[in-house]
């Protein structure tokens, strides 16, 4: 089959299409027609990930196509449309065996190309904005990063969860348009991002902070909260991680709340069913878009994987993988 390699840790442009051997073990085996990229895989390709699988290995967290076998007692069936996780490599091929508890049905709805783009993203946006975020109804969402895979998922997301405005936070104009066709209410610019909310929001601030970016906007992040606002710590994109003066916490009624979707996962069994069955719901019933990804050609899967380390993703980066 053909699939995108990892030969050796020298960033995205190294990886290559290759043919390989299908993957062989127990589990669902998917004929996978979309794969998911996202900012992990930029690093797992420099051994910069928290996980470190040695080369050679096939990128790809994230897949959507169709069962070709299940294993007796599967809740899926050879034929079904399928979205799911690899956590975290194998995906990026015509072949994937997952695990049955991260296969899930796609609603009819939603093609191949957006359901390769939903799970990572929306799954960890709904525990981030519901069990960590408390989100409450009519409350404003500042997100960070807002034209990235997290950001326009947080987009979507917040306002089906009971967000009255969403403020997206972006560093170039035409992240602002992307940002905007996921649904923000205002785009501001990342740099005096402080003052441009407050403005917008007559001084008040926002309630919850979504942050995949960290690195030097954190405290400015800190001063546009509300009282009793949360901030999501949910990933470093910027490259530096923050550190905190827990005086701001105090004096402001201020929470950090960290989010790790995997770990949450890891030691909560149920969690992603529970988090796939809101979001389906949402999503079949069409209260809930699905993510318009940029997609690539997979013979072009260093240039999408790179859009992640060099900036120039636009919204949701997805692989057509047949
Ligand atoms: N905690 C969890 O459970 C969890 C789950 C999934 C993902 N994540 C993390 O969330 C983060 C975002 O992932 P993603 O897939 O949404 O990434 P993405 O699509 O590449 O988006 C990241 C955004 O970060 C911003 N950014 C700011 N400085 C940057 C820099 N120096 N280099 C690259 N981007 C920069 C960019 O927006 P601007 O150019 O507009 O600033 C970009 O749109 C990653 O760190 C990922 O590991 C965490």
């Amino acid at each position: 089959m053909r699939a995108i390699r990892v030969t050796r840790l020298d960033g995205p442009d190294s990886v290559e299409l290759a043919e390989v051997d299908e993957p062989t073990g127990d589990g669902v085996v998917v004929e996978v027609h979309a794969a998911g990229a996202a900012f992990p895989d930029a690093l797992l390709t420099r051994g910069l990930y928290q996980y470190r699988p040695n080369p050679p290995f096939v990128l790809g967290a994230e897949i959507a196509g169709v069962v070709r076998s299940a294993p007796e007692g599967a809740h899926v069936r050879s034929g079904d449309r399928v979205v799911g996780l690899t956590m975290l490599t194998g995906g990026m091929a015509e072949v994937a065996v997952l695990q049955p508890d991260r296969v899930f049905k796609l609603p009819d709805n939603v093609s191949f190309e957006a359901g390769a783009g939903l799970l990572f993203n929306d799954l960890t946006v709904y525990f981030a904005l519901t069990v960590r975020g408390r989100l409450q109804q009519g409350e404003t969402v500042l997100v960070h990063g807002a034209a990235g895979g997290i950001g326009t998922s947080a987009l979507r997301l917040a306002p089906v969860l009971g967000a009255s405005r969403t403020i997206a936070v972006v560093s170039t104009e035409e992240k602002a348009e992307i940002a905007t066709s996921a649904g923000a209410t205002d785009v501001v610019l990342a740099e005096g991002f402080k003052d441009a909310v407050k403005e917008l929001t007559d001084g008040r601030g926002v309630d919850i902070v979504v942050d995949p970016v960290g690195g030097d906007r954190f405290t400015d992040s800190l001063r546009s909260l509300v009282a009793g606002g949360r901030l999501l710590v949910i990933g470093f994109t910027g490259g530096e991680i923050p550190t905190v003066k827990v005086n701001r916490l105090l004096l402001n009624n201020i929470d950090v709340v960290g989010v790790g979707w995997g770990a949450w996962a890891g030691t909560h069994p149920g969690a992603l069913n529970e988090q796939w069955a809101a979001v389906e719901e949402l999503l079949s019933s069409g209260r809930l878009a699905p993510p318009d990804p940029d997609v690539y050609p997979l013979d072009e899967a260093a240039a999408a994987v790179a859009s992640m380390e060099n900036r120039t993703a636009k919204g949701k980066v997805v692989l057509r993988v047949r």
